[in-house]
């Protein structure tokens, strides 16, 4: 299967098996013109919600109970769907972007593919199904500012997976801490996994920089109105993850300061 096709399905699939779909073949022979999406399709029952009060995450304390852990995690799973289809909308949008850009790219969404079964399988034993919560457009809205390759890995990799280096490792702590043992691990195979997701966009970073411009400014610059830089942070900055993802020392400072 060629690379756009599948895009084209995991983009307009109306059931979750297609978003998921992993072909066992793929091929980048024929990317064809940009095509820019503007909506996914989404399975019955996993449409975007309005965003309410009830959007807020359960606190940490809460997490002594399975079913405040589980919304936590049904919210991480539709973060990871976002991601799939962000990923597939950057595929079909950019398809003069470097090969070893689209390689690397289509293997990320490989793994949040992955990501997403995995919390879908942890939901199950919790009792819960995905869908079972409401799911948000959030990441989606700022595909529109999406243009370039250097204005996806600006916010993808370098703004929310580079979130997720603190937000990851916080919950799976919280969850070990409240025994839940099984979604710690999973946060930590996220955070794993993540890492190599933002080092994919911090050299990539290197590539496209200007020479007139820091790397730091050429994020900056190439963020949507409304993403400011203090997304690229949870609630705790943790240098550890973004020193493995080969971020730069100073870099880190400048993003402590922001
Ligand atoms: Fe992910
Ligand atoms: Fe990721």
């Amino acid at each position: 299967m060629e690379v756009r096709e599948w895009c084209q399905r995991i983009l307009s699939a109306d059931t979750l098996e297609e978003k998921l779909l992993d072909p066992e073949e793929l091929s980048d022979l024929n990317p064809g013109p940009p095509l820019i999406w503007k909506e996914p399709v989404r399975p019955a029952g996993l449409g975007f919600q309005r965003r309410t009060r009830k959007e807020k995450l359960p606190p940490l304390c809460d997490h002594r109970h399975t079913d405040k852990r589980a919304i936590c995690l049904h919210r991480f799973a539709g973060h990871e769907l976002l991601a799939v289809e962000m990923m597939a909308h950057a595929l079909l949008a950019f398809p003069n972007a470097p090969t070893n850009f689209r390689k690397g790219l289509i293997h990320t969404l490989k793994e949040e593919q992955e990501h997403v079964k995995l919390y879908c399988n942890r939901l199950k034993e919790m009792g819960v199904s995905f869908g079972d919560h409401p799911l948000y457009r959030h990441f989606w809205n700022h595909t529109p500012y999406i243009r370039s390759p250097l204005h996806y890995i600006s916010v993808m990799s370098l703004t929310l997976e580079m979130a997720n280096l603190d937000f990851a490792p916080l919950y799976g702590a919280s969850f070990e801490k409240h025994g839940d043992i099984k979604s710690s691990e999973l946060m930590a195979t996220i955070l794993n996994d993540e890492i190599r997701h933002v080092r994919f966009g911090w050299r990539w970073l290197q590539h496209y920089k200007k020479e007139e411009l820091s790397t730091w400014q050429t994020w900056l610059q190439s963020l949507p109105p409304y993403l400011s830089p203090k997304r690229a942070v949870g609630f705790q900055l943790n240098e550890e993850p973004r020193i493995k993802a080969g971020v730069s020392t100073e870099w880190i400072e400048q993003l402590r300061l922001a």
